[in-house]
This record gives C-alpha cells, sequence and structure tokens, in this order.
C-alpha cells in the first residue's frame, strides 16, 4: 500500500513525492523548534521525502535540522517554503534568510503564500504601494533566475487570482496549493490547474474531523479495513492531487504512507461528498480572509 508515486512538474521540469509531510506547528514554547524538529526526523525515518514549511510557520530552522539529523541527502528531500505576505516587497532578500534558517543552498519550491501584499514591516498606511499579485510574481521569477530555487508555484490561488497571473507570466506557476479535501472538491481550479500543466497540493487534506467523521468516509474505512484519513487521502491521489498532511504521531505518519487503491464507484461516492466547504481558512465576521474580500480572492 506504501505510495511511493512521484508527481512530474512541466512547468519547472522538477518533480516530487505524491505524498509530502506539513510543517505547520504552533506558535507556543518550543513546538516549531525542537519539537518540530523531532516529529520531522521521524518522518523522514518512515519514508517521507517532500516537507511543506512556509515563512510564515517558524519551522524552517527545524526541517532543515531534522534533515541533517535523520541522515538523509538533502538532494533526496523535495523542501517546499513560502513567501509570507509582509514580504512580497522583498521576495528575493525574504528566500535568501529562508535558506539561512533552512541551512540550504537552494529550496526545490517557493510559493507564493496568498495572492495577497500586506504592509511591509516598518512601514506606514499611506506610504507603501500595495503590488499586485503580478508585480510580486514578477520577482518570484527572478529568484528562478539567481538560482535559488528549482521552482516556483502559488498557493491559495483560485480560478480568478490564477487566471490574472497568467496573463503576464513568463514563467507559469509549477505548483497551487490550495485547501482541498471531499468537501471542497474544487473542481473548476483542478480543470484549470491541469490545463495549464500546474500540479496542485492539497493542505488540511484530511478535513479534519469534520470530513473524517461523515458516514460516507466511515463506512468506507470499513469495507476496505483502514481508517478515515486513509480513505480520504487516497481519494486525493485517485485524482492526482498531492496531499501533504500533518501529524506529530509516528503511528499516524506511517499510516499516511500507506494508502488503499479505491474502486470507481466508491471515487464516486466520496465525490458526490463537495459542498464547496471552507474548514481551515474561512473568511472573517466581515468577509475578510487576511483583509482581502473572498469576492477579491475569487471565493
Ligand atoms: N498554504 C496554506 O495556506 C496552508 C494552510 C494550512 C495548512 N497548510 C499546510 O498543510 C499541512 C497540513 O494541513 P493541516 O494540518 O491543516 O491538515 P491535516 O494534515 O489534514 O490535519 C492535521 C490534523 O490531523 C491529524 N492527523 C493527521 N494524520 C492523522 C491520522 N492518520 N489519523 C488521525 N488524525 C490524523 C493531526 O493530529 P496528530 O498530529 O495527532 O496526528 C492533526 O490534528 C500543514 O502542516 C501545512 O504545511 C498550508
Amino acid at each position: 500500500m506504501f505510495s511511493g508515486r512521484i508527481v512530474k512538474m512541466p512547468n519547472s521540469g522538477t518533480a516530487c513525492p505524491i505524498i509530502g509531510t506539513g510543517a505547520w506547528a504552533p506558535d507556543v514554547g518550543d513546538e516549531r523548534t525542537t519539537k518540530a524538529k523531532e516529529w520531522l526526523v521521524s518522518a523522514l525515518n518512515i519514508g517521507y521525502r517532500h516537507i511543506d514549511t512556509a515563512q510564515s510557520y517558524g519551522t524552517e530552522w527545524a526541517v532543515g535540522e531534522a534533515i541533517r539529523e535523520s541522515g538523509v541527502d538533502r538532494e533526496d528531500v523535495f523542501v517546499v517554503s513560502k513567501l509570507d505576505n509582509p514580504n512580497h516587497h522583498r521576495v528575493y532578500d525574504s528566500l535568501v534568510e529562508s535558506l539561512d534558517k533552512l541551512g540550504f543552498k537552494w529550496l526545490d519550491m517557493f510559493l507564493m503564500h496568498w495572492p495577497i501584499a500586506e504592509m511591509p514591516e516598518g512601514a506606514e498606511e499611506g506610504t507603501w504601494h500595495r503590488l499586485t499579485l503580478n508585480e510580486t510574481w514578477e520577482q518570484m521569477e527572478n529568484c528562478v533566475r539567481q538560482s535559488k530555487c528549482e521552482a516556483i508555484g502559488v498557493s491559495n490561488f483560485s480560478v480568478k487570482t490564477l487566471t490574472e497571473l497568467l496573463k503576464t507570466a513568463r514563467i507559469k506557476p509549477a505548483m497551487n496549493q490550495v485547501e482541498m479535501h471531499p468537501y471542497l472538491a474544487q473542481n473548476d481550479l483542478l480543470a484549470l490547474c491541469r490545463e495549464h500543466d500546474i500540479a496542485v497540493t492539497a493542505y488540511t487534506p484530511s478535513g479534519t474531523d469534520v470530513v473524517r467523521k461523515d458516514p460516507v468516509i466511515v463506512t468506507l474505512a470499513e469495507k476496505y479495513g483502514v481508517t478515515s484519513t486513509q480513505i480520504i487521502l487516497a481519494w486525493h491521489l485517485s485524482r492526482d492531487v498531492i496531499v501533504i498532511p500533518k501529524s506529530v504521531k509516528p503511528e499516524h505518519q506511517k499510516e499516511n504512507l500507506n494508502l488503499p487503491t479505491l474502486e470507481e464507484e466508491d471515487i464516486k461516492k466520496i465525490n458526490a461528498l463537495d459542498r464547496g466547504q471552507r474548514i481551515c481558512n474561512k473568511p472573517d465576521e466581515n468577509g475578510l480572509v487576511w483583509g482581502m474580500s473572498a469576492e477579491e480572492l475569487g471565493w
């Protein structure tokens, strides 16, 4: 059941394992440093070779340390990091800072975390220009030219924002990482990404207990003799979508790498659960996500 499948990304000429591990951790005590390093070493020992971090997660140091401590070659691990919203005006410099924290010479994939340029640190309201996503992308392209990352991509891009980006992109994104699970299948976005050879990565791929406890999922878990999480992750793989489940527990890490192959009729049952429901990142009471309206984001 071990899925060591590799996904090729034609827009960058690179490839990554279809199952990776998320590396988000809460900003509490040593959760983002020594504790994160420990469960990342466990993930590497179990066989993960794809790790998803971000400037805003504060775990870049832990990711680099975990790889060195595990003894796995740096070249054998596909590492993703993401540009933080207040760093849109300093893309290259912030990537160099990320590399310093990771202790790497290059990054495998650098994603624009959100199509949202927030006010840079030290700036004052009214004195700074909010870069468009196209202007930020130009700077991302420069990072590839400077050989600081092998591939660039986006995250949290919708059909609307991706279409906007593609109007000016000289390098097409290699990947779009978005919230995706059976309650948020994002079929239109998946089709657009396919059309442009953009690999899709699902974050919050399990859909948390909200989706795990769905009766259809629970019944399928019984049928295949696996857990609900394994059924949901297997559904993503049936759609050739990359997944980055995060677990601090070795037993869950192992489980998430060993997935059944679902029968067509069962894939259809899971497809029918789609209801456009966001679980991880939702607009706040003012309808805003990191200061941007759901409409502007194309949600
Ligand atoms: N681009 C973005 O804006 C964005 C946003 C959110 C997340 N992400 C990325 O996506 C990664 C994963 O997202 P996520 O953490 O929101 O969702 P997730 O991986 O679907 O869910 C994580 C939760 O599921 C539990 N879990 C994992 N495997 C399990 C299993 N086999 N059985 C039971 N419970 C299990 C974990 O608990 P235990 O640790 O106890 O197993 C944890 O509470 C993040 O770490 C981050 O790298 C990106």
